[in-house]
């Protein structure tokens, strides 16, 4: 059997056909998104082995529950949270064994691990007891030492594996090839080499666990072919892929008289895209409208303003260098320093999130923040684990004034992709999460007024593609 799989930055995903359509699988509690995080427990135990009677038996009950409830969840759902709970509680009953001191310490010990939004909520509830870590996919374009290489081609693995097996388990199959998606770039500093590093640590990654034949697909490629789907006459279209890493375009000839063609290449006009996405804009948010309240811009006693970098480090979450000079001893002295010279009572805030590692957690809420902004304007933005009843009002002006340059940076790659096709598009398709906002729509369309816009499946639209790639390449 075959699949697709979008290892994105934000949320994974993999595709199988049934009933001869591309179907996503419900990887975690029914969800066919899986959060791409992860988190390492620093205790190792044996690894988990359910008997499938276990299973049966827990499902019953969580059955007879549901019943009581009136919640209706699919076996496939009930399935997941069976195997979930059992594996919990059969570590919790384990002695353990050994804490690790580091990352490579648990993955040699091969510790649990635990993914997707269990990942986040154990990172919330229990800190000191994993590692976590949030878009490996960020990192692998970057400019890594060999040890660090090593790390993230372990936490890769350790997703690929999760992935291949929940699918296998929820439908019953062996999964032997895959078509994986990939950015146009990676998030990286490397360009080419970035772009090629990356490509090794996942297509090594994906031959480890078990994977038979492992092919890549552009990630706006695969978007244009699931709207091919729905084509009756041929097109070209602009596909923009706002995902939460990278902003990827394609130009692309499809429809019914290219979808059976053996090689698809010379209907691919161009591509453009760039290492920035819904993280981006999650950094700039915080930036701009949170970091105000943690005392930027504040006054310091000898006439100058706090230096602004101290604020861009905290909030670059995704940014190596930027978090480890910000943890740096210096920057804490530096900034204790400015405390006692400034009356301000604000900055304060800035050092009970260096104190208490937030920055990750303040990254969350300043992407929360986008996404309450999509359904209502203003929002009032809890940070309470800062202070008690910190709440921030933001509106949506205030994001499309904080991400006025990523949206000139995403039209570059729009026009940029039609030049180089030489071409007007008939149609522009966009998909990925980052699109949600209105704030983003309403700038596409004051950018492209006379094209034709069709707004994709956000989550769901690449993963198709993907699969139907590989149903072309393997399914015969
Ligand atoms: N309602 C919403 N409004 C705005 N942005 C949203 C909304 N929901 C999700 N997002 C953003 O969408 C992004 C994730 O999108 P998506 O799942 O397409 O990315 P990805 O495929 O994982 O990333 P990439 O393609 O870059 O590897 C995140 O930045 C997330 O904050
Ligand atoms: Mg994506």
């Amino acid at each position: 059997m075959f699949a697709g799989l979008d290892f994105g930055t934000s949320n994974c995903s993999i595709g199988i056909i049934q009933h001869g359509q591309p179907t996503l699988v419900p990887l975690e509690d029914g969800k066919t998104r899986l959060p791409s995080c992860l988190f390492i427990e620093k205790e190792s135990s044996e690894s988990v082995i359910l008997a499938e009677a276990e299973i049966a038996a827990r499902m019953l009950i969580l059955k007879t529950r549901q019943t009581a409830t009136g919640h209706a969840l699919s076996d496939e759902g009930l399935m997941t949270i069976a195997r979930k709970q059992l594996r919990k509680e059969y570590r919790e009953n384990t002695a353990h064994s050994k804490r690790a001191q580091s990352i490579v310490e648990a993955l040699r010990a091969n510790s649990d691990v635990i993914f997707g939004e269990e990942a986040e909520l154990s990172h919330v509830a229990e800190p000191e007891n994993g590692f976590y870590i949030k878009s490996p996919k960020s990192f692998l374009g970057a400019d890594i030492t060999a040890a660090q290489k090593v790390v993230f081609a372990g936490i890769v693995e350790k997703m690929l594996a999760f992935i291949k097996q929940e699918a296998q388990y929820l439908k019953q199959i062996e999964i032997e090839q895959v078509v994986i998606g990939r950015p146009v770039n990676f998030h990286g500093l490397l360009g080419r080499d970035g772009n090629k590093q990356a490509l090794d640590i996942i297509g090594t990654a994906a031959l480890k666990v078990g994977y038979k034949q492992v092919e890549f697909l552009m990630e706006p490629v695969a978007a244009a072919y699931d709207y091919e789907r729905q084509l009756t006459e041929d097109k070209l279209v602009l596909i923009l892929d706002l995902g939460g890493g990278t902003t990827d375009c394609s130009m692309i000839q499809i429809g019914p008289s290219f979808v059976n063609q053996q090689d698809r290449q010379s209907g691919i006009l161009s591509h453009t895209g760039q290492r920035i996405g819904g993280i981006d804009l999650d950094n700039k948010l915080a930036l701009m409208a949170l970091m105000p309240h943690f005392g930027k811009n504040a006054m310091l006693s000898n006439g100058l303003p706090v230096p602004n970098n101290l604020f861009r480090q905290a909030v670059s979450v995704n940014d190596v260098s930027a978090q480890q000079e910000f943890n740096a001893r210096r920057t804490g002295k530096e900034l204790d320093d400015y405390c006692k010279i400034t009356t301000d009572p604000r900055l304060s805030r800035l050092k009970a999130l260096r104190d208490g590692k937030f920055g990750l957690r303040v990254s969350r809420s300043a992407e929360q923040a986008k996404i309450l902004l999509s359904e209502q304007t203003p929002i009032a933005l809890p940070l309470h684990y800062i202070e008690p009843d910190f709440d921030i009002r933001i509106s949506r002006e205030q994001l499309s004034d904080a991400i006025a340059d990523e949206l000139r940076k995403f039209e570059v790659l729009m026009t940029e992709a039609i030049k180089q096709a030489g071409a007007l598009p008939d149609a522009l398709y966009v998909t990925g999460g980052t699109a949600m906002s209105p704030v983003i729509q309403q700038w596409i369309h004051r950018v492209f007024p006379d094209i034709q816009i069709i707004i994709g499946d956000h989550f769901g639209s690449v993963t198709s593609g993907l699969t139907t790639h590989a149903q072309r390449l393997f399914g015969r």
